[in-house]
């Protein structure tokens, strides 16, 4: 069977991206990294693309009169590319209701905190503004609302007392490398069932992963 085609949105540095390039190279993952969108024009992340001959292009918010435009042309870009999956990965643009819901249950989406707390920006800083003693991160499907949408995974990472926005903001991004490529796994493998807000994966997770940390199954 042919691998799923997923087209990756970033806006910045792209080092979800990255990690969704490598394990896309393992033989046996079921979706291929086959588009790279940016909305700025010098986004890092596109050196990723580059680097491993994956088609590339900035398509930028500015150059359209609203928001209805800009979803139009992502989403002429990723039909013509015959994307099937979109990851959005550090990318900062809200999607209209209209792209939400023709790509319905086909969007991911990776926030860095244990999503439905610290949706938004300064994800971290709240974080440790609100005296948690955890934190981390989650993917989930896209919806028209901001951070929302059925969960696929989420793993957590302590906060510790002496942490600054950076310092835990790296070790979510650690958490963040290992969830994304595992829920994109799911998705793309198409084991992932939606009701309503909660998701259920009838796949056996690879043996070490986080679904499946014990190696057994
Ligand atoms: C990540 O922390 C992601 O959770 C958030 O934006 C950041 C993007 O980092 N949405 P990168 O561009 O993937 O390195």
């Amino acid at each position: 069977m042919g691998r799923v085609r997923v087209g990756v949105l970033i806006s910045g540095r792209g080092s979800n991206l990255q990690t969704l390039i490598q394990a896309a190279q393992a033989p046996d993952y079921p979706a291929e990294i086959a588009y790279v969108i940016a909305n700025v024009a010098d986004a890092k992340g596109l050196d990723h693309a580059e680097r491993a001959g994956i088609p590339a292009c900035v398509i930028s918010h500015k150059d359209f009169a609203d928001r209805a435009a800009f979803d139009a042309a992502l989403d002429a870009a990723l039909r013509k590319a015959k994307i099937e999956i979109v990851c959005l990965a550090g990318f900062m643009r809200l999607l209209g209701k209209k792209f939400t819901e023709d790509w319905r249950d086909r969007v991911l989406n990776i926030h860095p905190s244990l999503l439905p707390a610290f949706p938004g920006l300064d994800t971290h800083r709240k974080a440790i503004e609100a005296g948690v003693k955890i934190s981390g991160c989650t993917v989930h499907l896209v919806r028209p609302e901001l951070d929302d949408g059925p969960i696929l995974i989420q793993a957590a990472v302590p906060v510790a007392e002496d942490d600054t926005p950076e310092t835990l903001a790296a070790r979510v991004l650690e958490v963040e490398h290992r969830c994304y490529p595992l829920a994109l796994r799911l998705l793309a493998a198409g084991a992932i069932r939606v009701t309503g807000k909660t998701t259920r994966h009838g796949a056996t997770a690879p043996k070490g992963s986080l679904l499946n940390p014990g190696g057994t199954g």
